[in-house]
């Protein structure tokens, strides 16, 4: 589990963070003070009421006692007018906001394993999604469409490990509600006790409704923006919950590529639940601020994956952009 000696920001082939947000920006062109990705979402208020589960395996307090949070929903498209009644992405992204309980952001998304090992393969496919989903008039979105498919069939060529996961996403519908979507973090990170003891988890937030997709002529009738105004009635007649769920790893088990799922037998412990209560009075504030994977509280580590430290540093390129003047 020892980390890699390599410069972080760049990818084992030689990709820099900086390029891969040109060619993310070059596949869906952003407005100029949204996310590179995540483009649309809205910012809650949460607390997180942890179950005492896990508490002998780490010494994070933000999952042992009760924190305060903030949560983001986004839609992943990096359009800002992304439409919601059609399959795609959904993030959900978790900051614990207690300074004295250690701060930490969970980052997770509607996908159940990444569709690539490496940085490469997942810009690769934002790029066939950024030609499939051409502007234009009908003969412009015909030729994006055959230029997607021959980009697919190449990033399926260099990239067969996509197959897997790509199959069971082309079998998830739209969600009905940012509700009733599952989120996982899909990379490996490690608990650490108070001896220094080392368990390697994954993470994942189940919505207390059930999963639940969208009817799709029920979907017709809806705003192609229809996901956050549905979490804002939902929440006028009380909070919304999710459980806190880690999947704990088993010698043998792949820790440093989030493309390979772990045995769904693995044992699925819960940590705690986390209460959305109301759009967050501070949404301007939240909306500038940056959801890092690689931000945790003393007693969770980062594991072997160094997808998720390449990650950080797009992130911050993303945001450097977005704030800018
Ligand atoms: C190499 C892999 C990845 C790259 C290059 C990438 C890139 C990005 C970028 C540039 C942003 C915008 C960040 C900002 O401006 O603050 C973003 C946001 C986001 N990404 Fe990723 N991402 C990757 C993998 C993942 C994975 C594995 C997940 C889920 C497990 C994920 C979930 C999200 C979510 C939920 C957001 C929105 C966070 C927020 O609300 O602030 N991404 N991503």
């Amino acid at each position: 589990m020892a980390q890699s000696s390599q410069d972080s920001s760049v990818t084992k082939d030689g990709m820099t963070a900086a390029q891969a947000v040109d060619r993310i920006e070059a596949a869906a062109p952003p407005r100029p003070h949204d996310r590179r990705l995540h483009a649309r979402g809205a910012v809650y208020d949460a607390r997180f009421v942890p179950s005492g589960q896990v508490s002998q395996w780490t010494t994070a307090a933000c999952l042992t006692a009760e924190s305060e949070a903030v949560v983001r929903f986004s839609n992943g498209s990096g359009r800002y007018d992304a439409d919601d009644r059609v399959r795609g992405v959904r993030g959900m992204a978790v900051k614990f906001l207690d300074a004295d309980k250690g701060v930490m952001d969970l980052v997770a998304a509607t996908f159940r394993v990444f569709p690539s090992h490496n940085p490469e393969g997942f810009i690769d496919l934002v790029e066939a999604l950024g030609k499939a989903g051409t502007e234009g008039g009908l003969a412009d979105r015909a030729k994006g469409k055959l230029a997607a498919a021959g980009k697919f069939a190449t990033v399926l060529a260099q990239h067969p490990e996509s197959r897997g996961a790509l199959k069971s996403f082309a079998g998830q519908q739209a969600p009905a509600s940012f509700a009733t979507a599952r989120y996982d973090g899909l990379h490996a990170f490690v608990l650490v006790d108070e001896a220094g003891e080392r368990r390697p988890f994954r993470y994942r937030l189940v919505p207390q409704l059930g999963e639940v997709e969208l009817d799709s002529a029920y979907g017709e009738t809806l705003a192609p923006d229809f996901l956050i105004g549905d979490l804002d009635s939902r929440l006028a007649t009380g909070p919304l919950s999710f459980t806190l769920v880690f999947q704990f790893a088993e010698p043998g088990d792949p820790t440093h590529d989030p493309s390979q799922a772990w045995p769904e037998h693995r044992p699925l412990i819960p940590a705690g639940q986390l209460h959305i209560t109301a759009r967050s009075a501070r949404e301007d504030h939240w909306q500038q601020q940056v959801f890092d994977p690689t931000r945790l509280a003393p007693g969770v580590d980062l594991s072997d994956d160094t997808m998720v430290t390449f990650r950080r540093h797009a992130y911050s390129v993303s945001a450097e952009r977005r704030l800018a003047p």
